[in-house]
């Protein structure tokens, strides 16, 4: 049996180990601020925190998250300030907002690491991040913001 903390809260789910940890947490917890994408790895609509470190979590078995410490877009900053999600509001960066989430969770991992990142660096660590709607300038400069 596995269990893990999500948002600072000691679960252990009754899912088999090989259950992707989205599904965990969107059908087994009930956050369902965590999105399906592609369920293969290549869209980051899925990314949340283990550990401190961007996951996709459409690929990551629960069996992997024992004993970890998960963070997901409602645990990031439960009053909703954090700088990312503020700088997201102040600059309206989504359009539709299906992929918006994982974007946040990318960026917030990247600012706890680099918290002054060229546009370079942005562009680096973002680009698995996919944004159907295009909204690819003003998440940079919401990341420039936050980053202030
Ligand atoms: Fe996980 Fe696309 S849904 S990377």
């Amino acid at each position: 049996m596995t269990s893990f903390r999500i948002n600072g809260r000691p679960v252990t789910p009754s899912f088999p180990d090989d259950t992707p940890l989205l599904w965990v947490i969107r059908d087994g917890i009930g956050l369902t601020g965590t999105k399906f994408g592609c369920g293969i790895g290549m869209c980051g609509a899925c990314t949340v925190h283990v550990g401190g470190r961007a996951t996709r979590s459409c690929i990551t078995p629960l069996s992997a998250v024992d004993g970890a410490d998960v963070t997901t877009i409602e645990g990031l900053d439960p009053a909703g300030q954090h700088p990312l999600q503020k700088a997201w509001i102040a600059l309206q960066v989504p359009q539709c907002g299906y992929c918006q989430s994982g974007q946040i969770m990318q960026a917030a991992a990247m600012l706890a690491d680099f918290p002054e990142p060229s546009d370079r660096d942005i562009d680096a660590v973002m680009a698995g991040n996919l944004c159907r709607c295009m909204t690819y300038i003003r998440i940079r400069a919401a990341i420039r913001q936050a980053a202030g």
